[in-house]
């Protein structure tokens, strides 16, 4: 039907639905404090809301605010994080609140391209907490989003693949309101965990469903397509993009695992890593947006950092470079060389980006 995906139709309604019917009274609900929303967030990345209540308000009387959590020794967070599961998120959560602590004055960035540069916050985390917190116009995109956007908008690219997952970045973004972003998110997600279920969704009760393409295909349940069901893993690391005199280091990956051959660019565990690897280098910093990977049998999450050398007085570094571990085996090439070589789709994408 022409109606389905219409964007102030799908937003209006979802927020008028989400002030009647959805989900109030979270103890993360009815606040803009951005550590209680990045906490809720993090927490409910894996684990259901049910259990993350008996989590969530222990934590926060031990941590009452970021500078509290980013002081604590790492084994304090652990020991209460305990039963949740999923443990890198604990200690991406205290280097997160440490980082913001250090680089941020103690106060969450505002925008979700910078929240998405933290530790732990993906893009989808990052835009729930820009809108959540501060009424930003960021689309989230979760596995319950997915489901929901995925049937109104009777979207069937294959979300195993990077370019359709793109592409419903992008649908989700235009089907933003000026307005009432807060609202209109948790809405999206009250949806997915309570009527647009996996199984025998309550279309009935569904605010859009005279707007879902799935529900008048009657098809529902075929969405969101998605090829490989694997068991999948997530990784995060952090990329340098290192330039001097107008060039890139580029490092080519060993011959066994992931992009086995291709060239790429220096991968450290996080952007902390690499702030303590180039402490002392001279140069101009930039983290730039951070890219989502869909491969084979993880989710990659890349942070890359931007280094610009300055055209004199980095010998130092230079030297550094030469004899470091993560840097070999390395060259500096230009622009033109770099997309000559067989880089990996992601890091093409992203040195393309230079260009633009
Ligand atoms: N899952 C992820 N974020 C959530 C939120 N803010 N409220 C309820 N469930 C969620």
């Amino acid at each position: 039907m022409a109606l389905s995906g219409r964007p102030v139709a799908v937003s209006a309604k979802v927020i008028a639905w989400q002030r009647v019917h959805g989900r109030h009274g979270l103890p993360w609900q009815g606040t803009h404090d951005a550590y209680r929303i990045w906490l809720s967030e993090v927490m409910l990345q894996q684990t259901q809301v049910a259990t993350v209540l008996g989590y969530y308000d222990r934590f926060l009387a031990r941590f009452p605010d970021v500078a509290a959590l980013a002081a604590a020794p790492l084994d304090d967070v652990l020991a209460l994080w305990s039963g949740l599961g999923y443990y890198s998120r604990a200690r991406n959560l205290h280097r997160c609140a440490q980082v913001v602590v250090a680089e941020h004055g103690g106060r969450f960035p505002r925008s979700s391209d910078a929240l998405a540069t933290l530790p732990g916050v993906g893009r989808s985390t990052a835009a729930a907490i820009a809108a959540l917190a501060y009424g930003q116009r960021a689309a989230i995109l979760d596995g319950n989003v997915k489901r929901v956007l995925t049937r109104v908008l009777g979207f069937d690219g294959d979300l195993a693949l990077a370019a359709p997952v793109q592409e419903l970045w992008q649908r989700a973004t235009d089907l933003l309101p000026l307005h009432d972003v807060d609202i209109y998110t948790q809405g999206l997600m009250d949806l997915g965990a309570t009527l647009c279920t996996q199984r025998r969704p309550h279309c009935e009760r569904c605010p859009l469903a005279g707007a879902c393409a799935a529900r008048a295909a009657g098809n529902a349940e075929r969405y969101p397509v998605k090829t490989r069901r694997l068991n999948r893993g997530q990784r995060e690391h952090a990329l340098l993009w290192l330039q001097h005199r107008g060039r890139w280091w580029l490092v080519q990956r060993p011959a066994k695992g992931v992009w086995s051959g291709l060239w790429s660019l220096p991968e450290q565990a996080s952007l902390p890593a690499w702030q303590q690897e180039l402490a002392g280098w001279p140069g101009r910093a930039e983290v730039l947006p951070t890219i989502e990977h869909a491969l084979t049998h993880f989710d990659w999450t890349l942070k890359p950092l931007r280094w610009t050398l300055p055209a004199r007085g980095a010998a130092d570094a230079l030297g550094l470079l030469a004899n470091a571990a993560w840097a070999s085996p390395g060259r500096w090439v230009t622009p033109q060389e770099a997309f000559a070589l067989g880089l990996a789709a992601p890091v093409r994408r992203l040195l393309q980006s230079a260009a633009d």
